[in-house]
């Protein structure tokens, strides 16, 4: 059983600037609320009971608006007849419960994020959020548990993109199975057009095994000496861990650009 999700937010999200200068890009609203909520209710929707948060001291505001009880008990006691205070504070309450935090300092990667969850990962596979990726319409992170238990494997989101476009991607060599997921034979991270091996995208959605911590411990640091979650799963499938492709039927929201943030809500709205 799927039951911890974890999602690496020590990012600087520079993509995102000037926001990201003061306020933590995965707590700027999208249609009223931050875009992390809306992962948050993906997950809880799809089963998770517990998320790990994995945050630096730079951006301590994304535990203050998830741990922020006492504030709106205070403000509730002055006022206790507006609905809209009661439900977020109920909301928030939910919230801090199932939320723990971890710190991610220096920023050494996604890989590196994921180590630091090492010691509280209780079951066999966990599963990962990237922030930026929001997914609407379909709960990915469900079909993904789905095809999970079918084949008892760890499990990533795809989409295919246009193929001028793969360097921005990871980009997945694959086997197709049918319309909806494919046996995964490995994944380049943002390779040029002329080295992609297909034009199906890594999307921040992962289904992944406890063992990738060992994996993580004795990895060196890759491209811009960073420790890549992509060569961890590359390591897994030489040592014939199978990975399962999902592509998801939802749509695709990518917020971590300012062009696609804007479009998020836009989308959002209209729902
Ligand atoms: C990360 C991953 C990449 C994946 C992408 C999905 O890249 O490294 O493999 O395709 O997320 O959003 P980033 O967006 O951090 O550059």
């Amino acid at each position: 059983m799927i039951k911890q999700a974890i999602i690496p937010l020590a990012g600087l999200g520079t993509r995102l600037l000037p926001l990201t200068s003061v306020l933590p890009k995965e707590l700027l609203p999208i249609n009223g609320k931050p875009g992390l909520e809306y992962i948050l209710e993906e997950g809880i929707n799809a089963g998770i009971k517990e998320f790990i948060f994995i945050i630096s001291n730079k951006k301590k505001e994304i535990k203050k608006y998830f741990y922020n009880d006492s504030f709106y008990k205070k403000i509730i006691k002055k006022n206790n007849k507006d609905k809209r205070l009661k439900l977020e504070f109920s909301k928030i309450r939910k919230y801090k419960k199932i939320i723990k935090f971890v710190y991610q300092n220096v920023p050494r990667g996604t890989g590196d994020a994921v180590l630091k969850c090492k010691n509280y990962i209780k079951s066999e596979y966990f599963l990962m959020f990237l922030p930026d990726d929001l997914i609407i319409k379909n709960n990915c992170s469900q079909s993904m548990i789905k095809l999970h238990k079918k084949y008892k494997s760890s499990v990533i989101a795809s989409k295919k993109v246009k193929k001028k476009d793969v360097s921005r991607w990871g980009i997945f060599n694959l086997k197709k199975y049918n319309k909806n997921s494919f046996l995964i034979k490995d994944v380049i991270e943002k390779p040029s057009l002329k080295n992609a091996p297909s034009n199906y995208a890594v999307i921040g959605r992962y289904i992944l095994p406890k063992k990738i911590f060992k994996i993580l411990q004795n990895q060196k640091p890759g491209q811009n000496g960073e420790i890549h979650i992509t060569d961890a799963i590359k390591t897994l499938i030489d040592k014939k861990e199978k990975f399962i492709g999902h592509v998801f039927s939802g749509k695709y929201l990518d917020c971590g650009t300012m062009k696609g943030y804007i479009n998020s809500s836009i989308e959002i709205s209209k729902l």
